[in-house]
């Protein structure tokens, strides 16, 4: 696009957004976000965003509901201050899990949010790891949807002996990645099948696949609570498995999350920025900043992204 690339950030994961800046060799956009006494929230860019290709990096971390409408009103905002084109970079998408009506008289939230951004002025949107990728398909305008594979394949490869190994799925929803990663890693893969107990407890009620004596390495879509991880950690022990490592796109680690890490037998988990990065001695940060880089430099240059995808 024959237009200033201008990036952008919300007040989610400003760390992301600052290394993508910096891997772009720009310098991230100046905007002001305030919270009035009543609680409404103020955006306002600081510079000139006219005939500009406007990338606005905004993860939807707690607060959630803060970081959407920031998000949204800095679209409103860019799109009045006639910015060419407005894309929103979502690096985590957390609504993704409410993706389908599986109970009576509920939202089917992640919908929702992509009629929202569509109504604020998005015209396309930047993610990664959708928590099923057919969210994708809420959209009408162009979705770009990134996969960390070939960072969370690179991590397990450099930190661990592979010689031996076995990927997980933690449950039926992360196994068509699982999958991928084993082919890619050229390991073989076992399957745990868990049942949710609550928005926080887990119960793994199967675990299929050959683990006794292996280094097992669980990959997620996203660890929150990390009761999935834990029970999934448990069982392999319990199944006779060597060592267990685990990798997941998000690190949003909620709640009990760290003191679960801290307590279980797991050795490392490793998680991509795409949430700003929580200390623990088992944490371990990967960076997707340069494969946003890459993904914004080809959508700004109407270059194919697709062999960022996988
Ligand atoms: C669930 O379907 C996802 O793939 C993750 O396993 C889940 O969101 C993690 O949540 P928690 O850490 O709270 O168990």
């Amino acid at each position: 696009m024959n237009r200033p690339l201008l990036i952008f950030s919300g007040q989610s994961n400003r760390p992301l957004a600052q290394a993508i800046a910096e891997a772009l060799g720009l310098p991230l956009g100046k905007s002001t976000t305030q919270r009035f006494a009543n609680d409404n929230l103020f955006v306002r860019f600081e510079e000139s965003l006219r005939e500009g290709d406007v990338f606005i990096v905004q993860s939807f971390t707690p607060p959630v509901q803060d970081h959407l409408m920031e998000l949204l009103m800095m679209i409103d905002a860019a799109k009045g201050a006639s910015a060419a084109r407005v894309t929103a970079v979502i690096p985590y998408f957390s609504y993704a899990r409410s993706d389908k009506k599986d109970a009576p008289r509920i939202s089917i939230t992640a919908r929702l949010i992509a009629d929202l951004l569509q109504t604020a002025g998005a015209d396309r949107v930047l993610t990664m790891t959708l928590h099923s990728p057919q969210v994708h398909g809420f959209f009408k305008i162009p979705v770009d949807h990134l996969s960390a594979e070939p960072v969370i394949a690179n991590y397990f490869a450099t930190r661990v002996d592979l010689e031996n190994a076995v990927v997980v799925a933690p449950d039926a929803g992360d196994l068509k990645r699982a999958s991928s990663l084993a082919r890619r890693l050229g390991l073989p893969l076992a399957f745990i099948d868990k049942e949710r107990v609550s928005d926080t407890e887990v119960r793994v009620r199967m675990l299929v696949g050959e683990v006794e004596g292996k280094t097992a390495l669980i990959v997620d879509d996203e660890i929150s609570t990390a009761g999935s991880l834990v029970e999934a950690v448990e069982a392999l022990m319990q199944a006779g498995a060597k060592e267990v490592y685990a990798a997941a796109t998000h690190g949003v680690y909620v709640g009990p999350a760290l003191e679960r890490i801290a307590n279980s037998p797991v050795k490392e988990v490793a998680a991509t920025d795409t949430c700003p990065p929580k200390a623990g001695p088992k944490l371990k940060t990967l960076t997707v900043a340069p494969l946003f880089a890459e993904a914004i430099w080809r959508i700004h240059r109407g270059e194919s992204v697709s062999s960022l995808f996988t």
